[in-house]
């Protein structure tokens, strides 16, 4: 480890052992070592599709089938992943350091590996793959990973089903988005991880937590939108970062 991560690290470890509260905002990349594809970059989930056609209101209108196929797909892919050593890394942070409801995860992931880990306080902004939705009496299911057809029928009322995550021109779930804003305005801490921070309205949690007076610790492989305005930056895997992180906290 060269000294300048060296002091990043010891920054971060003391940030963290003078809080109180804690919040984690985190994005694709704490599921990358997982297995699962990120959105943006070389080999990223938007490279080989287009957001039009997958991830909006108006392509589920258009052709229900092709969006379904995708999510299928990435439901399909889910059998195989288990959460990795930086999401059971925030469940030791939640459970053995800010116990209490002190410690919160917000997620844009839907792939709902943070409760698979076991963290217990996560508000997942963007939904989750492994619920559906129908379009015509609204009833929200756990799922699971369940093999569901390309156009699969509600069990209540024959509607359509859709998955039910945040699609782009969607509003964010209000209850679960209230929950998070509150997470963010009152904790000390807050961690920004695998995210690149360019989808809002979540990335602009990053600048409440620093109004609301919050140090902010950015994890990433690389810099992002988002470093300019943290006050400590570690980069690399986040299943490498946050156990050592942990480990500081002892
Ligand atoms: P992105 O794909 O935009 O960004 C992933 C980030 O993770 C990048 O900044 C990578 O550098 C970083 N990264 C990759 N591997 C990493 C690792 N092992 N350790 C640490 N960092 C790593 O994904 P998000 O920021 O999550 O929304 O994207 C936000 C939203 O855009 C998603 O929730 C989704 C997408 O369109 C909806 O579908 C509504």
């Amino acid at each position: 480890m060269n000294i300048a991560h060296q002091t990043a690290f010891d920054q971060a470890g003391d940030i963290l052992r003078r809080a109180t509260r804690v919040t984690a905002l985190t994005g694709a990349g704490v599921s990358a070592e997982s297995g699962v594809p990120t959105f943006r970059g070389s080999d990223g989930l938007w490279e080989g599709h287009r957001i039009e056609e997958v991830a909006t209101p108006f392509a589920f209108r258009r052709d229900p089938s092709l969006v379904w196929k995708f999510y299928n797909q990435r439901r399909a892919n889910l059998m195989t992943v288990q959460p990795n050593a930086g999401h059971f890394a925030l469940v030791e942070m939640e459970i053995r350091h800010f116990p209490d409801d002190r410690f919160a995860v917000i997620t844009q992931n839907v792939d709902g590996l943070h409760r698979a880990a076991g963290s217990q306080r996560v508000f997942e902004v963007h939904g989750n793959l492994r619920r559906t939705r129908c379009t015509k009496c609204h009833i929200v299911e756990h799922r699971g990973l369940e093999v569901l057809g390309d156009l699969p029928a509600c069990p209540h009322c024959g509607g359509l089903l859709r998955p039910d995550i945040v699609w782009f021109h969607e509003m964010l779930p209000e209850d679960v988005w209230e929950a998070a804003a509150m997470a963010t305005a009152t904790c000390d801490a807050f961690l920004v991880i695998g995210t690149s921070a360019v989808v809002y309205p979540a990335a602009g949690l990053i600048e409440a937590a620093k109004r609301a007076g919050a140090q902010v610790i950015e994890i990433n492989l690389v810099e992002t939108d988002a470093s300019e305005t943290v006050d400590v930056g570690l980069y690399g895997k986040s299943g490498e970062i946050l156990p050592e992180l942990v480990k500081r906290l002892h």
